[in-house]
């Protein structure tokens, strides 16, 4: 038996496609979404996601901003920039890519950004309100992998699902989400992490195994349940000198050995990395509606 294989770019364009719709009414009104990414110091990893966050703005006719600063700058010189872009009103989505340098303090960054611009929905409001299960903007990639399951009618509710990773960026937002009561979640969820004892017995009792743990090969065969659904949220770069760059990506799951078990499996590249990007623009387009929104219910 081998598993489907969840394909992330075709899941990515459908969302690209309804929000098509949404663009043009915002275009009549007079509004083009715009999308500003801070990117500080030289990381070629974090080069690489801000390219493409702009090319993908592009594509879909928004307008965005890269806003590039050496490793150097100080707290009170980004604190600036973040204030510039929630006074900026062609700008309705702001995202400081991280890593940040050591000196710099992530949290109080992303303080700073205004709460209705959070498009990365890492502001401790937009935390919150995802944990009270009312979330305005939620992180992108675990709401693109709550978007992968629905479109393939993975039924979550009642199930086991087991998140490896508890990072605040995939790990606990998935594990919230998933565990909200509601229609397309209603999941019993565990956390695991790196301190976890007999790891591969929990990951074995998982419906639904989601790996966001930044290590490959790290879930092997015999740690998933027969017909599991898998979910690789890694993105690591491994040497592969017959490669044109020099390396290529791979996820954190053993995918050649799951795949003979999983019913379903994401590929990496190809599966989650799509979904935030393109949760990225759905997050921008609705921060401009609900900015909209907002002004004009402040009209006199
Ligand atoms: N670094 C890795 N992933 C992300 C992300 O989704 N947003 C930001 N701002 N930085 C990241």
């Amino acid at each position: 038996m081998t598993a489907r294989i969840i394909d992330g770019k075709e899941v990515a364009r459908s969302i690209r496609k309804k929000l098509k719709g949404r663009i043009a009414d915002l275009a009549d009104r007079g509004v083009t979404p715009g999308l500003a990414a801070v990117l500080v110091g030289d990381d070629p990893a974090s080069e690489t996601y801000v390219t493409s966050k702009a090319k993908a703005c592009r594509k879909l006719g928004l307008y965005s901003e890269v806003i590039r600063k050496p490793a150097t700058i100080s707290q009170e010189q980004l604190t600036e920039i973040v204030a510039g872009l929630n006074r900026n009103p062609q700008i309705h989505g702001i995202l400081v890519q991280s890593p940040l340098p050591g000196h710099i303090d992530e949290l109080s960054v992303t303080l700073t950004i205004s709460p209705s611009k959070d498009v990365d929905g890492f502001h401790p409001h937009s935390v919150g309100l995802l944990l009270l299960g009312r979330p305005k903007l939620r992180p992108c990639t675990p709401a693109g992998i709550m978007e992968l399951l629905a479109y393939y009618e993975v039924d979550t509710a009642g199930k086991e699902v087991v998140v490896v990773g508890r990072s605040n960026i995939v790990g606990k937002p998935v594990a919230a989400m998933l565990q909200q009561k509601g229609s397309a979640a209603d999941a019993t969820v565990t956390v695991a992490h790196s301190r976890t004892r007999n790891l591969a017995e929990v990951t074995r009792r998982a419906d639904i195994l989601i790996a966001a743990i930044g290590r490959p090969g790290t879930i092997t065969a015999d740690m998933i349940k027969d017909q599991a659904v898998v979910i690789d949220v890694g993105v690591n770069r491994v040497d592969d000198p017959s490669t044109e760059k020099g390396y290529r990506l791979v996820g954190d799951v053993d995918f050649e050995a799951c795949a003979e078990k999983a019913s379903l499996i994401t590929p990496v590249p190809g599966g989650v990395g799509p979904m935030t990007i393109a949760m990225l623009m759905y997050n921008t387009v609705t921060a401009a509606e609900n900015i909209m929104a907002a002004d004009q219910d402040a009209l006199p």
